[in-house]
């Protein structure tokens, strides 16, 4: 798929104002620094569409993107940051769970972690409450680029083994890196498909 197009909407903190169209939507989650906004960027070839930034704690809002007029990516917070004060923090959590319960307009949506980390108990607590809730997710491991390929695929494959300990299958997932746009063609053909489905369905 082509990106054409790729334009902010709106910002928020509160799903219930969140876009009133029914055309899909695909958000992207994770722990603070994960490279949510990075990725954004990547798949739409735009530098600057989504603020990203060094310190973790950047993005602090909902952000809607409308891409080729047809389909939203939306870009959140990042969850499990410790040095965001608590009050800050419990916010967000409650607009992420908030969002992903209550937004019918999501078609997926991709649970990002960084390929150099061994999994992490907040994204493995994440993906069960993603799992409980019914609400569909592939995984995207980021920073693809700081890794040889022999340690992406050792990284991979234990991330895999850890997942089978609490998932009958491993959820389907991406290897990326947003500076040397790995993964860019794979992420966007499959939201192709899913958006195709929806138009089938
Ligand atoms: P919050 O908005 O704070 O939750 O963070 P985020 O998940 O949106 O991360 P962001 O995209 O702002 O990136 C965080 C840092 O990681 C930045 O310094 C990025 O340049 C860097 N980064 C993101 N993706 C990649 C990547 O694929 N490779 C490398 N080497 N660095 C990356
Ligand atoms: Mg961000």
């Amino acid at each position: 798929m082509k990106v054409k197009s790729a334009e902010f909407v709106m910002s928020n903190s509160d799903v219930a104002k969140c876009p009133k169209s029914r055309i899909p939507e695909y958000a992207f989650i994770g722990r603070s620094n994960v490279g949510k906004s990075s990725l954004i960027n990547m798949l739409t070839s735009r530098k600057s569409l989504a603020k990203t930034s060094g310190r973790p704690g950047k993005t602090q809002l909902i952000n809607h993107f409308i891409i080729n007029k047809e389909w939203y990516l939306v870009d959140l917070p990042g969850y499990g940051y410790a040095r965001v004060s608590k009050t800050a923090k419990k916010t967000f959590q409650k607009f992420i769970t908030q969002y992903f319960t209550y937004r019918e307009q999501l078609v997926t949506a991709f649970v990002l972690v960084d390929i150099r980390h061994k999994p992490q108990p907040v994204d493995l607590d994440f993906m069960i409450w993603m799992g409980e809730n019914n609400i569909p997710f592939s995984i995207i491991f980021t920073k693809a680029d700081k890794l040889k390929p022999k340690a992406i695929e050792t990284h991979v494959n234990d991330y895999k083994a850890i997942l089978l300990e609490t998932w009958e299958e491993v959820p389907n997932y991406f290897i990326t890196s947003s500076s040397k746009a790995i993964g860019k063609d794979e992420v966007l053909e499959y939201i192709d498909r899913l958006n195709s489905n929806m138009i089938d369905s």
